[in-house]
């Protein structure tokens, strides 16, 4: 069977993985939505359309009638978590009704919420939380998504799953939650300053355990789904992590031999406002080693840093009810860290 499969937000970390994955899978037509349209070569068609207007999305997504499979992985940022609702769940509903309604042979729907569902960004919660764990007090973005998905899909052909992941890490530019970038930038300035590698978040987090779900993993884990989507995926929900657990304290000197900085201890400060005057300090850095011209904005997003750095709680899902479902890849987070900072300075976005 031909399958053909629209990313929703594949510009993004979760998504343009999902799409260098797919291709390289073979046997997979695809289309990409996102209102910007990619800087790179792509056998994908791209369609540039802003989901928060019904009447844009039903004009530009209505040719697409012979669609399998459809991944949400669009994201929309919003000062407060409330306010995150609306626009998220107007998004979702945007791109899959109208494709639903244009494509008979629709046969799965994926959706990529996250551990935040649990409430890990609030505080200590259950850990290891489980996918049938309730969610925090609402409002959760992701649960109206899959409420609404849940609802969308009683008396179709096409079944759905979702996927949990947390702090997803891998190679995209101008996302607002990346925090291998924020890492590596912050490293490279702080050299440039002369100033050794210090952990910026509180000291609980830098002992507490935490969890990441490297994006080529949770891309294969998408595939999986739609590929068992009339099987073991067919309505369920997964957490996807890469399956170990670490504490920032013992990675942290990996960091540090990797980019070649002495290491210190934990000088806490909030790299929104600390880093909020670099910009030049990063174009110095640009120019000296040659770097792609990736603007300070595009590169690291501090807020999202000082989130990950701030949790001083455990952050740890269960992931055995994909590995008893069939999913069973994992991945050494260690190693990921530094194989995608690899892949930033292979890429020539990151100094060596
Ligand atoms: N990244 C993480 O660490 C992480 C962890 C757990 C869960 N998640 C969840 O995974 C989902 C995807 O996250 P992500 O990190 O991949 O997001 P992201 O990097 O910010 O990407 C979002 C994508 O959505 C597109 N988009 C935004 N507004 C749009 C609009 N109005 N119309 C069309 N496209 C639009 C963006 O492209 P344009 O800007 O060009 O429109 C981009 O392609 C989110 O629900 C997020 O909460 C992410």
């Amino acid at each position: 069977m031909t399958k053909k499969a629209v990313i929703v937000g594949a510009l993004g970390v979760i998504g343009r993985n999902l799409m260098d994955h797919l291709a390289a899978q073979g046997g997979w037509e695809m289309v990409g939505l996102s209102r910007r349209k990619p800087d790179f070569e792509s056998e994908a068609e791209f369609i540039s359309v802003d989901l928060l207007d019904r009447g844009d999305a039903e004009e530009k997504l209505r040719h697409l009638n012979d669609v399998t499979h459809i991944f949400y992985a669009a994201f929309q940022a919003r000062p407060s978590w409330a306010e995150h609702g609306a626009p998220n769940l107007a998004m979702l509903v945007n791109s899959v009704e109208p494709i639903a309604a244009a494509s008979p042979g629709l046969r799965h729907v994926h959706l990529v919420e996250g551990n935040k569902i649990y409430g890990s960004h609030l505080g200590p919660f259950k850990t290891p939380a489980k996918e049938d764990d309730p969610p925090h007090m609402l409002p959760n973005f992701y649960w109206d998504q899959e409420q609404w998905l849940r609802e969308a899909q009683v008396g179709r052909d096409w079944t759905w799953s979702a996927s949990r992941p947390q702090t997803v890490c891998g190679f995209a530019l101008g996302n607002p939650m990346n925090i291998t970038t924020c890492i590596a930038v912050y490293a490279a300035i702080s050299k440039e300053l002369g100033l050794p590698l210090r952990f910026p978040g509180k000291r609980g987090a830098y002992e507490a355990v935490y969890q990441v779900t490297d994006s080529k993993l949770l891309a294969e884990s998408m595939e999986w789904c739609a590929l068992n989507a009339d099987g073991a995926a067919a309505n369920e929900v997964f957490n996807i992590t890469n399956t170990d657990f670490f504490r920032w304290k013992n990675v942290w000197p990996k960091f540090a031999a990797f980019f070649d900085m002495p290491m210190d201890d934990v000088q806490t400060i909030s790299l929104t406002d600390f880093m909020a005057d670099k910009e030049e300090v990063w174009n110095k850095i640009v120019e000296k080693h040659n770097l792609e011209r990736v603007s300070y904005k595009e590169i690291a997003a501090w807020p999202f840093a000082d989130y990950v750095f701030g949790t001083d709680w455990d952050v740890m899902t269960s992931t055995i009810k994909v590995r008893q479902a069939g999913f069973h890849n994992c991945v050494d987070s260690e190693e990921m860290f530094l194989r995608i900072f690899k892949e930033f300075q292979d890429r020539n976005v990151l100094p060596r």
